[in-house]
């Protein structure tokens, strides 16, 4: 880890880590289990969200988690109620949402996918870890690793978005900086992998919605990462709300057991999501909430947030024979196993001045900045309008300028917006900002200031318009079916284009937005999802040239919401577009019903998005040349040795990331048009080229195939080395 800190020696000063072996773990565990009674198990299955209030349930052994406490000081008085007033003194697990920082708020989740760095998403999620734990928070619920396809779905805005090898890289690096070395380590905070599984194929976009996956679609898209982050060590999973093929995850016993535990051998602890185990009786899957809990429990949910079943019809469910002691030992088991791995019995306590001393430390705000600038992907850039020069006058307006709580994004419950910089505030440090405040908030529909704003441009070089959403428009339970920008929006970027100044529209969002007409009105468009406590910094730094954008697209742009979902990886159909389109206008009157010639688009939108996956220009180009394979053929244990050479043609130092895709040319069953398959950032300075190489192990070409078996199907494959996955030409392998 990059990253050292002033909290890390205090802490490590103050108390010292216990990493206790194993095996002392397990003994330990069970020597406390039998010293159990049945109520006080069931009570350790239990979470309950809030503190003080259930002080006296925590007494009497009836919780073995809370969730949403910050304030050190109740977390201590209630971990003292578990730990000193209750017969056995279990500590309590105390967990959060600590989705993208603590206080310090890191680009939301999508947006620290667009850095494509792995390295700066672990450092962001070591500095979540310190400065929660250092409140006396141990357990995220982080990260989430659900695929989303779809635009429209709220919670895109909390995963890394459509790519799975993308997620699986993201998802792992999350896991290593939350959990840190040594879990034992007080400022080691359980990662939760979530929601298992399948939670953003949710049908339509529309949150909490069914799914419709396949066993081989599940294995070979939504699996991977969670399969990953097990291997990198995850301590806790999290089962989702919705239901795969009429199966609600909380009462799967296939996926928690049968995948989970027997097939992934994962040896964490399994909790459910927040009354997901109630809602199986909205479902019809359960008859009441006693069923749902024998459902849950059986099916290898270990506890239960806050649908009250576990605590209530648990010891019921045993007399009456339908759930066994051993189920709930098991389950015990696991909860417990937690607790020492986190050295919670040996250090329940926190120091209560620390929170404050951690948080924001200048290390911090370092690093969400450059995350920030990382994150940022320049869509459009006109006769390099961006950046502008330093010292000009420029007029800053919109929305998002200064809009410091919703610039943190979704599930941002602790970063206080008095430590946010916002654009507007940024800006000020290069150039001479000319304030026309216009739309208060990004629904806004009143226009009346554009005339005002329109003329203050006179005085202005440029315009600087910042746009988007507000954080409470992306996120749980916010879906959209229209993804065009909110209110008035729009109008204003056409209203400054009337000026005739140069344009630089800034989008600061929480998922992709159908922004093809406000493209046409502006000379360059940033976007950033939203980018944290220090995003006005890194747009700042970017506008006046002090950064240069490398951010890509983990997502696909969509023309317009009725393409979602839209997904570069798709698998190949038999009538794949051969770059003709006849679109809506261009059919004659009458024209005779024929298929004849057709492909797959849209008569309206045509084929293609508006900009693919992992698109993002610079204020440079680069030029991708002399891309080589080893050799032809490759044996199944081969590594393919790629190199190739690529050249900073522009006139600024800058950072691409590279990207290796690869196509199944054919396959036991149909496979994607192109795969993901490494990335790399690469830094080069005016004019550099650098000979690259990338070892691409053959195994990692496998999948999930006819027969349902992991493995590489001999033929032949394309790889593209590129910018982004529609560009760069393919070079034929073949795998013996
Ligand atoms: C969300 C989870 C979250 C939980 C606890 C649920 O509504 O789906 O992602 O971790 O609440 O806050």
């Amino acid at each position: 880890m990059r990253i050292k800190t002033f909290a890390l020696t205090l802490m490590a000063l103050a108390i010292g880590s216990v990493a206790m072996a194993q095996g002392d773990i397990d003994q330990r565990v069970e020597e406390l289990l039998q010293k159990m009674t049945l109520e006080e198990k069931i009570g350790q299955m239990n979470q309950l969200s809030g503190g003080y209030q259930f002080t006296e349930m925590i007494r009497e052994g009836n919780v073995g988690s809370i969730l949403n406490i910050v304030d050190p000081v109740e977390i201590n008085a209630v971990q003292r109620a578990a730990v000193e007033n209750s017969r056995l003194g279990i500590p309590l697990l105390v967990s959060r949402d600590v989705i993208h920082g603590f206080r310090t708020i890191f680009p939301i989740p999508l947006g620290m996918a667009a850095t494509f760095d792995p390295d700066i998403v672990e450092q962001g999620a070591r500095i979540a870890a310190i400065e929660a734990t250092a409140s006396g928070v141990r357990w995220t619920f982080s990260p989430m690793l659900d695929i989303a396809r779809d635009p429209r779905w709220g919670r895109v805005a909390e995963g890394s978005g459509e790519d799975t090898y993308l997620d699986v890289q993201m998802g792992v690096a999350m896991v290593k900086g939350y959990q840190g070395e040594d879990f034992s380590d007080p400022t080691s905070m359980a990662a939760c992998i979530k929601h298992f599984v399948g939670y953003g194929a949710a049908e339509g976009g529309r949150d909490y919605n069914t799914t419709m996956i396949s066993e081989r679609a599940l294995r070979n898209v939504y699996f991977p990462a969670f399969k990953a982050c097990v291997d990198a060590g995850a301590l806790t999973l999290m089962t989702s709300f919705n239901d795969v093929d009429g199966l609600p995850s909380t009462g799967n016993d296939w996926l928690l057991r049968d995948i989970l535990r027997e097939e992934w051998g994962f040896d964490g602890m399994v909790v459910t999501d927040w009354n997901s185990s109630g809602e199986m009786i909205a479902h019809g899957f359960a008859e009441d909430l006693k069923h749902a809990t024998e459902l849950s429990i059986n099916a290898g949910v270990d506890m239960d947030m806050m649908s009250w079943g576990f605590i209530q019809h648990t010891k019921s469910l045993i007399e009456e024979g339908k759930l066994s002691m051993e189920t709930i030992d098991n389950a015990v088991r696991n909860i417990l196993k937690l607790k020492f791995r986190l050295g919670l019995f040996e250090n329940p306590y926190v120091d209560v001045t620390l929170a404050r001393k951690v948080a924001y430390a200048p290390e911090h705000l370092a690093a969400a900045k450059q995350c920030a600038i990382e994150s940022a992907v320049l869509i459009q850039n006109n006769n390099n309008v961006l950046p502008l020069a330093k010292g000009s006058t420029v007029l800053v307006t919109g929305p998002m300028a200064d809009a410091p709580y919703d610039q943190l994004g979704t599930w941002a419950f602790d970063g206080e917006e008095q430590y946010t910089v916002t654009p507007l505030k940024a800006l000020a440090a290069h150039f001479n900002v000319i304030n026309a405040p216009t739309l208060s908030y990004s629904r806004d529909t009143d226009t009346s200031s554009f005339k005002a704003a329109q003329k203050a441009a006179k005085k202005a070089d440029a315009i600087v318009v910042c746009v988007g959403e507000e954080a409470i428009l992306s996120g749980e339970a916010h879906s959209l079916s229209n993804l065009n920008l909110q209110g008035a929006q729009s109008q204003l970027i056409a209203a400054m284009r009337a000026t005739g100044k140069p344009v630089v529209v800034v989008v600061i969002a929480g998922r992709p937005l159908t922004i093809e007409r406000d493209l046409a009105k502006c000379d360059a468009m940033l976007y950033s999802f939203h980018p944290g406590t220090m995003g006005g910094e890194a747009l700042a730094d970017l506008i006046a040239g002090e950064a240069v954008p490398s951010g890509k697209l983990p997502m696909t742009f969509l023309r317009d919401a009725g393409q979602a979902p839209f997904y570069y990886n798709h698998p190949m159909t038999g009538r794949p577009n051969n770059g003709t389109e006849t679109l809506l206008h261009d059919i004659p009157l009458k024209a005779g019903q024929t298929s004849l010639g057709c492909t797959s688009y849209y008569l309206d939108t045509g084929y293609g998005p508006l900009f693919p996956f992992g698109y993002g220009l610079s204020y440079t180009t680069f030029e991708y040349a002399n891309v080589n394979l080893d050799k032809y053929e490759h044996n199944k244990s081969d590594y393919i040795h790629i190199d190739f050479d690529l050249t900073n043609t522009g006139d600024r130092e800058a950072t691409e990331v590279v990207q290796i895709y690869v196509r199944d040319l054919v396959g036991s069953v149909v496979r994607p048009v192109k795969e993901l398959k490494g990335f790399m950032r690469v830094t080069l300075k005016p004019g550099e080229t650098k000979h690259l190489m990338y070892d691409l192990p053959v195994s990692d070409l496998a999948f999930w195939n006819r027969d349902m078996e992991y493995v590489v199907e001999s033929g032949e494959f394309q790889l593209w080395v590129a910018g982004d996955s529609a560009s760069g030409e393919p070079i034929n392998f073949k795998v013996l």
